[in-house]
């Protein structure tokens, strides 16, 4: 039995969202060794050293993690890859709805990062945006919750532009990058964008506005 949503192919302009592939372990320890020190203050502490954890044979473990995740439907993995000018889509990212919770509850943390070389382009605004639209209608969802280190402009910024709500403060609420770290909780539901067509939808019209 499939688990709902799952799996997924998302696309909107240039970017693309899909699931991890068995091959893309290379891809994947290249752009995640690129982005060290981009990376480094807003993941949980990794249990063995950057380099190691990121390794192309470490993604094996990567990716059999996420497929059981997906296939269990406790989460919602995508690579994200953005359409480069040669026409081919490149792996620049990540957006990850974890740790789904069902019956009355039917929540899910979003976690996402992307390359720094191809930050400040909206990458992932809309590749939450896909997430999420995808989560509410197929993958059965109901709200998706994102928690942030205060200190994370950026971060913080995608959930202006998208429109989550600042629900929470939580004190030492993860461990990242060797500390016990703050949290400002943001969380969406389906309700929120009902009305709006989709946070896609919203995306769209905040970008426009913006331009
Ligand atoms: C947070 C992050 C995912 C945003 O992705 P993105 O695709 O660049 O998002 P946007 O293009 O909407 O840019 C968001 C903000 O980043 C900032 N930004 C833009 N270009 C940037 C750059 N080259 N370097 C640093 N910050 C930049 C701007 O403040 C921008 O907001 P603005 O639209 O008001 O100018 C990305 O910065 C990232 O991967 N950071 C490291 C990992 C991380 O923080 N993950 C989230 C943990 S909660």
């Amino acid at each position: 039995m499939s688990a709902p949503g799952w799996p997924a192919v998302l696309t909107d302009g240039a970017v693309l969202l899909r699931p991890y592939e068995r091959r893309d372990a290379v891809a994947w320890s290249e752009v995640r060794c690129a982005n060290r020190a981009w990376l480094a203050p807003w993941e949980s502490t990794p249990p063995i050293p950057w380099e190691q954890a990121n390794s192309p044979s470490a993604y094996r473990y990567v990716y059999r993690d996420q497929r059981r995740a997906a296939r269990s439907g406790e989460g919602l993995p995508f690579a994200v890859c953005l359409l480069g000018d040669d026409g081919r889509h490149r792996l620049v990212g990540h957006v990850n709805l974890s740790n789904i919770v069902r019956r009355a509850f039917c929540s899910a943390f979003a976690g996402y990062w992307v390359d720094h070389r191809v930050a400040g382009r909206g990458v992932i605004p809309t590749a939450l945006a896909l997430a999420v639209d995808h989560a509410f209608g197929p993958g059965g969802l109901h709200r998706i919750e994102v928690n942030i280190r205060p200190e994370n402009t950026p971060s913080r910024r995608v959930m202006e532009k998208l429109g989550f709500r600042e629900e929470a403060y939580h004190p030492r609420y993860l461990h990242i990058d060797g500390g016990w770290r703050d949290h400002v909780g943001y969380a969406l539901t389906v309700e929120d964008v009902l009305d709006e067509g989709g946070l896609l939808a919203r995306w769209h019209r905040v970008r426009a506005a913006a331009a």
